[in-house]
C-alpha cells in the first residue's frame, strides 16, 4: 500500500485541498483494486469460454465430417459396404448426368451441426447392434431391413424430407413422364413437399411398405388434399399406390 501523502491525511474534510482528491485517489485505487480486476476477470473469463467453445465446435465439426464421409458410412460399418452401399451405386443417385453424387449423410444425416451429432450419437446404436449379431453369413443383414427402412422412412417423413430437398427443389423438378408432371403439379398445389411419401424405395433394396407408413402417407396426402381437388380423379400415387420408382 502506497503511503498517503500528510496534507492529504491532515486535510480537514471541505477545506484546503479539494474533498474530491482523496476520495479520487481512493476511488481509483477501489476501482483497481475490484472494478477493474473484476472487468479484467469477466473479459478473461469470456475469452476462455469463447476459445472452449469455439474449440468444441470445431471437434464437432470434425466428427461430424468424420462420421458423415462414405467411407465410414458405406466401408468401416462392413454390413453397410456389402449391403446398402452396393445398392446406392447402382442406383440413379450415383451416376447422375451431372456428377452430382449424393453421399450418405447427405440423405441420412441432417445438415445443422447440432442435430447431427445428435444423430451420430444416436446412430451409435447401430454399432451395438452390428457388435452384438452376426453379420458375417450373406444376407444376414436382411432380417434388419424391413425395421431399418421403417426406421429411415419415417425419419424422412417427420423432418419433411428436407434432406431431399437441400438438393431438390420442388418447384425446379420437371419430371420427363407425365405421370411425375400430374403427381407434382398436384403436389405443388396442395404444398405437398414431403418427397418420401411418394419416393420410397429410392436408392437401396426394394422394401414392402408397413401398414403404418402407408396408413401415414394416406393420412398425410389426405390432409393435404384440397377439396378442388376432389372435382378430377386423384393422381395414382395419391391413392395410396405408393411406390413411383
Ligand atoms: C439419395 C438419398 C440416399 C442416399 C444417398 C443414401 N440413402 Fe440410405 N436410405 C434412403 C431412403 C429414402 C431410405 C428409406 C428406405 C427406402 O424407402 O428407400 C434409406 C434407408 C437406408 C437404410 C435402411 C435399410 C434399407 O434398406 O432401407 C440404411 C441402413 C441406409 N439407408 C444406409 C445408407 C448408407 C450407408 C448410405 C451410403 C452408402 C445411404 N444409405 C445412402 C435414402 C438414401
Ligand atoms: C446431394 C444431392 C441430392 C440429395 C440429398 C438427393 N438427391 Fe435426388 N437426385 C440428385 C441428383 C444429382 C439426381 C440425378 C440428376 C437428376 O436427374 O437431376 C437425383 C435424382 C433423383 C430422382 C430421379 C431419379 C430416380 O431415382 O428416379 C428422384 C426421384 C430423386 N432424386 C429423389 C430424391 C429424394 C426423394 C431424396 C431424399 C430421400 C433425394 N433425391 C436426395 C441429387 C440429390
Ligand atoms: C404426390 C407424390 C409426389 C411427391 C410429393 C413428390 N414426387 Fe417426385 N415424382 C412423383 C411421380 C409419380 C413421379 C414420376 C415417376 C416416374 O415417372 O416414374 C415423380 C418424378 C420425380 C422426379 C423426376 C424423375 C424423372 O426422371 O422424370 C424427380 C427428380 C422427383 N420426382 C423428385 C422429387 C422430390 C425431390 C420431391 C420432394 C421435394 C418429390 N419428388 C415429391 C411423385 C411425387
Amino acid at each position: 500500500m502506497p503511503s498517503e501523502s500528510p496534507e492529504v491525511k491532515n486535510a480537514p474534510e471541505g477545506k484546503g485541498t479539494p474533498p474530491a482528491s482523496r476520495g479520487l485517489f481512493r476511488r481509483a485505487q477501489d476501482w483497481w483494486y475490484y472494478e477493474f480486476r473484476k472487468i479484467v476477470g469477466a473479459w478473461v473469463f469470456a475469452i476462455v469460454l469463447i476459445t472452449v467453445v469455439s474449440i468444441g465446435v470445431v471437434v464437432m465439426d470434425f466428427t461430424d465430417y468424420i462420421f458423415s464421409h462414405n467411407t465410414f458410412c458405406g466401408n468401416v460399418c462392413h454390413v453397410m459396404e456389402s449391403t446398402v452401399y452396393q445398392e446406392l451405386q447402382k442406383s440413379k443417385h450415383w451416376n447422375t448426368p451431372t456428377g452430382v453424387r449424393p453421399t450418405c449423410a447427405h440423405c441420412h444425416v441432417s445438415g445443422r451441426l447440432t442435430y447431427a451429432m445428435m444423430q451420430h450419437v444416436v446412430g451409435t446404436g447401430e454399432l451395438f447392434v452390428a457388435m452384438t449379431n452376426d453379420f458375417s453369413m450373406p444376407g444376414s443383414f436382411e432380417k434388419f431391413r424391413p425395421a431399418a427402412a421403417e426406421r429411415a422412412r419415417f425419419q424422412f417423413f417427420e423432418r419433411d424430407s428436407t434432406n431431399c430437398r437441400g438438393c431438390h427443389v420442388m418447384e425446379a423438378i420437371k419430371p420427363s413422364r407425365i405421370r411425375g408432371q400430374n403427381a407434382h403439379n398436384d403436389a405443388m398445389r396442395d404444398g405437398t413437399t414431403n418427397c418420401i411419401v411418394c419416393h420410397y424405395n429410392l436408392v437401396h433394396k426394394e422394401v414392402e411398405p408397413s401398414k403404418a407408413f402407408l396408413a401415414t402417407i394416406e393420412a398425410y396426402l389426405g390432409s393435404k388434399e384440397e377439396p378442388a381437388a376432389q372435382e378430377k380423379p386423384a393422381s395414382d400415387v395419391s391413392e395410396g399406390e405408393g411406390e413411383v420408382l
